[in-house]
């Protein structure tokens, strides 16, 4: 009867994960990964950051390109965050931050900020999900220079960021 009622009380727990990331702008390699996320998460909020690599969108822009992506789907909302990722996720209650590893060179920044997350918000779990095969060697700094030089990206992102890559670089 206990055992009955433990497994009624995980059927009722609503889990949901953060996405953080630049997404400047988001690829079909982050997308990838989000929609597989989804077959464990019953939530995923795609998190976008402020960030040192002078995005070439402003955030409310790739706020705007994600949510395009995902915009009949009720299990993904997509925020801007301002201040730490760890403090989102305490005040928010969230204790599962997503994250994408392509290849071994990811490694050694992914376990220093899932160490660093840990330490400002210890319950902080990091899920590495591995890229699929077809999306391991894309990241958005390729996709741009690739578009710049007017190469085709067409496989890498959806129309409507590629639509927005050649207003703002070519
Ligand atoms: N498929 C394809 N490309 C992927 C990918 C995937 N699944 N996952 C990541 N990438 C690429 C991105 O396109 C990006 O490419 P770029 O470097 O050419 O722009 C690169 O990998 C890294 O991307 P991203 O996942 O966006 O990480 P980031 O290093 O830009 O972001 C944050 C780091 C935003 C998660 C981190 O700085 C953060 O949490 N900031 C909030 C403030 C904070 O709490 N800071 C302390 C952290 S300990």
């Amino acid at each position: 009867m206990k055992k009955i009622k433990q497994t009624q009380e995980l059927k009722r727990s609503y889990y949901r994960a953060i996405y953080p990331g630049t997404f400047d702008p988001i690829t079909n390699g982050h997308i990838d990964l989000i929609t597989r996320a989804l077959s464990t998460f019953d939530e995923v909020i795609i998190l976008i950051a402020h960030s040192s690599k002078n995005p070439i969108f402003s955030s409310s822009e790739r706020q705007a390109l994600v949510q395009k992506c995902f915009k009949n789907d009720p299990r993904i909302k997509v925020e801007v965050i301002k201040g730490l990722l760890a403090d989102y996720a305490k005040k928010q209650g969230i204790n599962v931050v997503l994250r994408g590893l392509r290849a071994i060179s990811d490694f050694e920044y992914e376990f220093q900020m899932a160490t660093m997350n840990k330490r400002l918000h210890p319950e902080l779990e990091t899920f590495f999900l591995m890229s699929s095969e077809n999306n391991f060697f894309v990241n958005a700094s390729l996709v741009k220079e690739v578009i710049s030089h007017g190469g085709d990206v067409s496989s890498l992102v959806p129309l409507h960021v590629e639509k927005s890559l050649k207003e703002k670089l070519c």
